[in-house]
């Protein structure tokens, strides 16, 4: 089964997508064929400094593969790499009606929060349908906020195909529900939009001061406490096996410790949990050259899995004399 995923290289990773998608994508790499690109032009539609673009683009690249994205195992590649998906979109650009797009409500939410309402932004849904037929991804695991695009990817792959035959594979989306929403220091949901994220790769000073910012209640130190609804206790739970989510709960329950006493700890705890992908990072933020050959591998693999279907697109668009 082929799973295609995007990924915006919009800023920094944080906890909230390593739990909620990158962890899910690096443990299925064993039992399916996993396409996972860097989506450098969508992130275009919030990043207009070409700098720090680029960067960011490299940034990501190199987490992905601390994490434990593997190049040999699935397909790995930086979307601007693989221009056929720019012909394509304009390809599907004619079978997208502007209802299917006005109707988007990624479109709606982000210029209600204030990003510029350009093109881009708008046709936004009509690139990622063209990162998803390239391939003929058949699964795309998504958050709930991105379904709807996978629908529209999928309206638009049907009326290509009603006109032209069956080119494109019909994709699915596949939300995973046992993907809790991590909350973030704040206790709202974890999102860099939010400015309540802890980071995978911060400096450790910077983590030790924003788990010490996590808002929790005020409960005298000699007290016990409840854990269920602690924003601390809610993000440890993710790192910890129910051994130590036991012994967690037992240190609220007992009282003597102060919240400050569980912070120190969940900030242990995450640091140690990312030292063995912070130490492969180190790796390949200093062999740059390393990772810039790993992406090319990747999209001349991406390639050709795609030269095939965009060839059928130009033959029955006519695009070809
Ligand atoms: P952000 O909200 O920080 O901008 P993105 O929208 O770029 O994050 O999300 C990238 C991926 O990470 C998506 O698959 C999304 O579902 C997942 N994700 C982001 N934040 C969370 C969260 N707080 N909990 C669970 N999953 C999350
Ligand atoms: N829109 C996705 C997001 O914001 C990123 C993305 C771009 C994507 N192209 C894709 C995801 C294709 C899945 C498939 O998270």
């Amino acid at each position: 089964m082929r799973v295609l995923t995007g990924i915006q290289s919009s800023g920094d990773l944080h906890i909230g997508n390593y739990f909620g998608s990158i962890k899910q994508m690096i443990d299925s790499q064993d039992n399916s064929e996993v396409f996972a690109f860097i989506a450098n032009y969508h992130a275009m539609t919030s990043v207009s400094d070409g700098e720090r673009l680029a960067s960011l683009t490299m940034q990501a690249a190199i987490d992905f593969l601390a994490l434990g994205m593997d190049p040999q195992k699935s397909t790995f590649w930086v979307q601007s790499d693989v221009k056929e998906v720019l012909e394509l979109y304009w390809a599907l650009s004619a079978f997208t009606p502007m209802g299917l797009l006005e109707r988007g409500h990624s479109y709606k939410d982000k210029t209600a929060k204030g990003l510029a309402s350009q093109h881009n932004l708008f046709s936004y849904p009509v690139l990622m349908a063209a990162d998803i037929l390239l391939f003929n991804s058949e699964v795309i695991p998504v958050g709930k906020d991105q379904i709807q695009h996978v629908e529209m990817a999928r309206d638009i792959a049907t009326k290509f195909n009603n006109q032209h035959g069956d080119i494109f594979v019909i994709p699915e989306h596949r939300v995973d529900d046992n993907v809790a929403t991590v909350p973030g220091i704040d206790g709202q949901k974890m999102s860099k939009s939010y400015g309540n994220t802890i980071n995978i790769f911060g400096e450790e000073k910077k983590q030790l001061k924003t788990v010490k910012k996590i808002v929790t209640e005020a409960v005298p130190l000699e007290e016990p406490k409840e854990f269920e609804n602690c924003n601390v206790y809610n993000i440890a739970r993710l790192f910890l096996n129910p051994q130590e989510l036991t012994e967690l709960q037992q240190r609220y329950r007992r009282g003597g410790e102060g919240h400050g006493h569980f912070k120190l700890y969940l900030h242990d705890v995450i640091w140690e949990y990312f030292r063995p992908y912070r130490e492969k990072r180190e790796y390949f933020e200093s062999h740059q050259d390393e990772v810039r050959e790993i992406l090319a591998f990747g999209a001349a693999k991406a390639r050709k899995v795609a030269l095939p279907i965009i060839e059928k697109v130009r033959e029955a668009t006519g695009i070809t004399y």
